[in-house]
């Protein structure tokens, strides 16, 4: 059951929905981890594959943020937070559970949908906001 990366969750700047695909890519990697039945520690490995990414992913968005003074810069850092906290949460039950667990598989899906839910809501906003920074700035290098 790939999750796929769709035109309906392009937010229209390159540079993120390229980062967007790669962590699609990576969440497909951990689902099938876990649908395959690899061992606790195939699994955790393949969400440290997916964690790194992320953090990374975050960062350049921050960072995007605060150059172009984003107003609610704050607000979309803490749904970036909430989603670290459950990947570790996530961790921390195959250590304790094991990998076999229906709920290990519920947690991942529920990673998917935040992630959705992020770009569709969240991601689109910021990305709004960017474009029409750097249209204005081109306009005014122009002018
Ligand atoms: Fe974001
Ligand atoms: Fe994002």
């Amino acid at each position: 059951m790939a999750v796929e990366w769709g035109e309906y969750l392009s937010v229209g700047v390159a540079r993120i929905d390229d980062q967007h695909k790669e962590i699609f890519r990576r969440i497909n990697a951990l689902m099938d981890a876990i649908n395959e039945g690899d061992g606790a520690t195939q699994v955790i490995e393949a969400i440290k594959f997916l964690e790194n990414y992320t953090v990374t992913h975050f960062a350049d968005e921050e960072g995007l943020m605060a150059e172009t003074c984003y107003s609610v810069l704050g607000p979309h850092r803490k749904e970036h937070e909430k989603f670290c906290m459950d990947v570790q949460l996530l961790k921390q039950r195959i250590t304790t559970e094991g990998t076999t667990k229906m709920n290990i598989l519920k947690t991942s899906q529920a990673l998917i949908s935040w992630l959705v839910q992020h770009i569709l809501a969240t991601d689109k906003a910021l990305a709004a906001h960017l474009s029409s920074t750097w249209n204005n700035k081109a306009e005014e290098e122009t002018t």
